[in-house]
């Protein structure tokens, strides 16, 4: 169990809360939490990948139309969903099926505590710069999981928006009143109101949905583990910096505007020269018009 690991009994209400809010979420865009989860298995082969996609006209669309896009580098190329499956690989074709559906997630918190498109946006953002900054950054396994580390990064907050109205309000109202600025307030204060962070709660809700345990503890890790970033792991460094590109360049989420973040290095800022535009691109991609 991690230092930031909550009650047993919290973990279990927010599992069975995240359930309810999203689990039909997942995939709605397509065919229901049925089709993701069987994306999820391991064994899944690209024939079959591609056969339950195509199942599902919309998502098979939106799936051709990102894997032709400029961010997957292969623009006019991917003839057909198997070619998809098989040149993007089965992590990015994860990812791109839980892009699709992020904005159900995004549009289920109650109006006024969080702004779905927003949310939406930050989150393609961070998962573009946290793709961008792992391909030569990371071994192909890891950097794999890189975009959809970068789509669940701020989960949490759709969670608490969508799951526990009053604790957000309240959280939203102590920021506004007394802005906190830096690390230890801002966990303090979500501590507070929620009982935990919701770096916290996202990677909760990843682990319970069997998401890669890799992915999981970057989440846990965005805003770093503690003051003196002990033991953070190479994907969580680089979601922490993804995050940080993305609040940077396009502009962070507002309730969570007091957070630490990294400034990237010169190379690291050449790897997310685009990611206004990338952005730009893939939400088009996803929800055209
Ligand atoms: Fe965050
Ligand atoms: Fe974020």
């Amino acid at each position: 169990m991690s230092d930031h690991s909550p009650p047993a009994g919290l973990a279990a209400r927010i599992a069975a809360d995240a359930d309810r809010a999203f689990g039909r979420s997942l995939g709605q865009a397509s065919a229901g939490a049925e089709l993701w989860s069987a994306l999820q298995r391991e064994d899944i082969d690209a024939a079959a990948a591609a056969r339950l996609i195509g199942g599902t006209p919309v998502l098979a669309a939106t799936v051709m139309r990102v894997a032709n896009s400029a961010l997957f580098g292969r623009r006019g190329q991917v003839g057909s969903l198997q070619r998809a499956v098989t040149t993007l690989g089965l992590d990015a074709i994860r990812g791109v099926v839980l892009a699709a559906s992020l904005r159900h997630v995004g549009r289920q918190a109650v109006p006024g505590l969080l702004d779905g498109d927003e949310w939406l946006q930050h989150s393609v953002a961070t998962a573009i710069a946290a793709r961008r900054l792992a391909e030569a950054r990371l071994p192909p396994p890891e950097a794999e999981l890189a975009f959809i580390a970068g789509l669940l990064h701020d989960l949490g907050w759709a969670v608490f928006a969508s799951t526990q109205p009053e604790a957000m309000r309240a959280c939203l109202a102590e920021l506004a009143v007394s802005p906190v600025r830096g690390d230890p307030g801002c966990r303090a204060v979500e501590h507070r109101h929620f009982g935990l962070t919701h770096a916290d709660c996202g990677a909760l809700v990843a682990d319970h949905w069997g998401l890669p345990v890799a992915i999981g503890a970057a989440i846990r890790e965005h805003h770093g583990r503690n003051a003196a970033d002990e033991g953070i792991s190479p994907l969580g460094a680089i979601l922490r910096l993804a995050d940080a590109a993305a609040s940077d360049r396009i502009m962070p989420l507002a309730c969570e505007a007091g957070w630490d973040r990294p400034a990237l290095s010169a190379d690291q800022a050449e790897s997310v020269t685009d990611l206004a535009s990338e952005t730009a691109g893939l939400l088009e991609a996803l929800h055209p018009g």
